[in-house]
């Protein structure tokens, strides 16, 4: 199976050595318009690809491939997927899918318009952490609240630090969180319908300043979403908390009992609400080759993905899903700048 990779800073990165350690793979080229993160392709690789390397991604509308992994930075997305629309290759999108819902409403029309499958690559699905966790949830009985809680440190320095402004990254909520929000998705099983969040930059970034600008972006937000079918999601972020032991908590608490994780240590818990208790480590998913920078998941995903095309089977996280990601995104961002409840219809 032939890939190339599209923008080969962090993320592209940990894609490339994530297909180092996938068999039957080959990458057959790799392209970015910076020389630094071009270098870093190459070093990624190691013995095993001698890709041919671009400054311009258009040039793989030429080559022979099967998928193409996307991993330039977020308002890139549209104009990559745009370009690649008429190809036969399948796209390993980088979340969030877009910035905006008119640019994520786009991305669904292309994907329909096409035979080959658009996956976007919502990787904490695939933590062991919280694929056990989602295995566990029926034994809170009726679901009734979901908590996450992301304490860590500041965004790290992107090229160009195209993350340090919401009209490139599409905010902090829907970068960074359109992650949460997608498991919110997943745990609930329902359609967010109102968003309220509260949030502001009161730590990080205060005094960075580019090109005589200065950095836009949220460090600290709680977030409620209320769903259509009565449960309440929060999500309680914070980006000055490195010193936290874990960096994300998960939560859900129903009529029977209360189940939460911690990550990465990935210590489980759940109680009964007749006072039963157990608590015990979730070890790693066997079949992670590569831990990469997020715990083996974007391996367990790409491989889920090379699965996929191999079998003809649709992708496991659809297009309607990165869009309902970035809508939740986009209201709590909105909430936020409005301080009123924000009212989502998705689809
Ligand atoms: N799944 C995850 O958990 C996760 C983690 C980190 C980043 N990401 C996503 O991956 C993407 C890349 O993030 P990153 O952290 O690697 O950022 P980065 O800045 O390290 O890398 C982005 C790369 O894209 C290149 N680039 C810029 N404009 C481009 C263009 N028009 N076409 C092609 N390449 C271009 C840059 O030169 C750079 O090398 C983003 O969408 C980000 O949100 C996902």
């Amino acid at each position: 199976m032939k890939f190339a990779v599209i923008g080969t800073g962090m993320m592209g990165c940990e894609h490339i050595r994530n297909l180092a350690h996938i068999p039957d793979v080959e990458l057959v080229a790799v392209a970015d318009p910076n020389e630094k993160p071009r270098d870093w392709a190459l070093k990624a690789c190691g013995d095993r690809f001698q890709p041919a390397v671009f400054e311009d991604y258009r040039a793989l509308k030429a080559l022979n491939l099967d998928a193409v992994i996307i991993a330039s930075p977020n308002f890139t997305h549209i104009d990559v997927v745009r370009d690649l629309a008429e190809t036969p290759f399948h796209l390993l999108l980088e979340k969030p899918m877009c910035t905006t819902l008119d640019d994520a409403r786009e991305v669904i029309e292309i994907d329909e318009s096409r035979q080959a499958m658009i996956w976007v690559a919502l990787e904490y699905r695939y933590m062991s952490a919280t694929t056990h966790f989602l295995q566990r949830l029926p034994e809170v009985g009726d679901l009734k609240m979901f908590f996450i809680r992301e304490h860590r440190g500041p965004f790290l320095k992107k090229v160009g630090n195209w993350n340090r402004f919401n009209r490139n990254s599409g905010g902090t909520l829907v970068e960074k969180c359109c992650h949460f929000f997608d498991l919110m998705n997943l745990v609930t099983g329902a359609e967010p319908v109102t968003a309220f969040s509260s949030g502001s930059q009161d730590v990080n970034h205060l005094d960075e300043v580019y090109d005589g600008e200065r950095s836009d972006i949220l460090d600290n937000a709680f977030t409620i979403v209320e769903f259509d079918n009565g449960v309440r999601a929060c999500l309680d972020l914070c980006m000055f908390a490195e010193g936290s032991p874990n960096e994300q908590e998960l939560t859900a608490t129903g009529s029977s009992g209360k189940l939460e994780v911690h990550i990465p240590d990935n210590q489980l818990s759940f109680s009964t609400r007749s006072g039963e208790h157990e608590s015990y480590m979730v070890p790693h998913d066997p079949g992670i080759e590569f831990m990469g920078l997020h715990h083996g998941a974007s391996y367990l995903e790409q491989k889920a993905f090379i699965d996929a095309i191999r079998s003809g089977q649709p992708p496991a996280v659809t297009t309607r899903d990165g869009f309902r990601s970035v809508a939740m995104g986009v209201a709590a961002q909105e909430s936020i700048e409005h301080g009123q409840p924000v009212s989502i219809q998705v689809f």
